[in-house]
């Protein structure tokens, strides 16, 4: 058998930790493995990869810290190309969701998600929304952040929203610029598109700065003093700033649905643009209420 690739994430910053070891699973053949190490327990990489693969990937612990951790993280069959019956004897409460949709998971359950949702004539990311509503807790991405320390939660918003928007962002810059110089004649919004997309980025950026270097370490030291209420006052006004942003970008760009004529950078931009919106809008939301909620408790 092959031996598994080796990848010690411990001396990389934590912002380039995730992208790393998805890229390195991600050159995996199926069935292959990574053994990765770690300096602290990569729990929140787990919901990571839950959300990204569901149910295709093993995850094995070898060494659980205190000072390194070690998990063998498998490539396995994604989930799409998975035998719709087998997914229900994995987890039975899919076997509702198939029933919904018409997906016939006992006598003709024998073939795989996507050819299902083929024969059905079926939206398969549909059906799969559905599903991770349905399925049980920790097939799929179920984080219960209201049990995780406070430190889990700050490092699992670092590794995963101010890692992926701080990379995403520049790229929506890149070709924000590009789509805008080559379509900014035939549609003027793009022109403010462009400007709503630099104002976001200075914004993200300081914010980013801010919690990174002020509130977070104060949070993480258990301060509970007068300058922590002001850090949590500024970060909440900050969030309402991007949102103001994100607001007027949904209006300009008609929910980021583009022209019937859009070129496929054009649409791609858009489609970056409502995804951006979607994880940044999560961020503010756990970082207003929940961390919040155990910074001063
Ligand atoms: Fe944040
Ligand atoms: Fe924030």
């Amino acid at each position: 058998m092959e031996s598994p690739i080796r990848i010690d994430v411990s001396l990389l910053p934590p912002a380039t930790r995730h992208d790393t070891i998805f890229k390195a699973y991600e050159s995996l053949d199926e069935g292959q493995s990574l053994v990765l190490a770690i300096d602290h327990d990569p729990q929140p990489l787990f919901y990571e990869f839950s959300h990204k693969y569901p149910k295709s990937f093993g995850w094995d612990y070898l060494d659980k810290g205190p000072e390194k951790w070690r998990v063998l993280i498998t490539r396995q069959q994604s989930i799409t190309d998975r035998i719709v019956a087998d997914l229900v004897m994995e987890d039975l409460s899919l076997g509702k969701v198939f029933d919904a949709y018409g997906i016939d998971f006992c006598c003709h359950g024998d073939i795989s998600l996507e050819e299902a949702c083929r024969c059905q004539k079926l939206d398969i990311n549909e059906v799969l929304v559905a599903m991770k509503k349905k399925s049980g807790p920790g097939a799929f991405w179920q984080p219960h952040f209201e049990e995780w320390s406070v430190s889990l939660l700050i490092q699992y918003i670092l590794e995963n929203h101010h890692s992926w928007e701080r990379h995403t962002l520049s790229d929506i810059e890149d070709l924000t610029i590009k789509v805008a110089d080559h379509h900014g004649a035939d549609f003027p919004n793009l022109k403010k598109v462009k400007e709503l997309v630099g104002h976001l980025k200075y914004a993200i950026i300081d914010h980013f700065f801010e919690e990174e270097n002020e509130l977070f370490p104060m949070i993480l030291k258990g301060s509970k003093s007068v300058e922590l209420l002001k850090e949590i006052e500024k970060m909440k006004v900050e969030h309402a700033e991007v949102g103001a942003i994100l607001t007027d970008l949904t209006l300009l760009t008609n929910n980021f649905q583009p022209p019937q004529q859009a070129c496929s950078s054009f649409r791609l931009l858009y489609s970056k643009l409502g995804e951006f919106k979607q994880d940044i809008l999560q961020h503010i939301h756990l970082e207003n209420t929940l961390l919040v909620a155990k910074a001063v408790a």
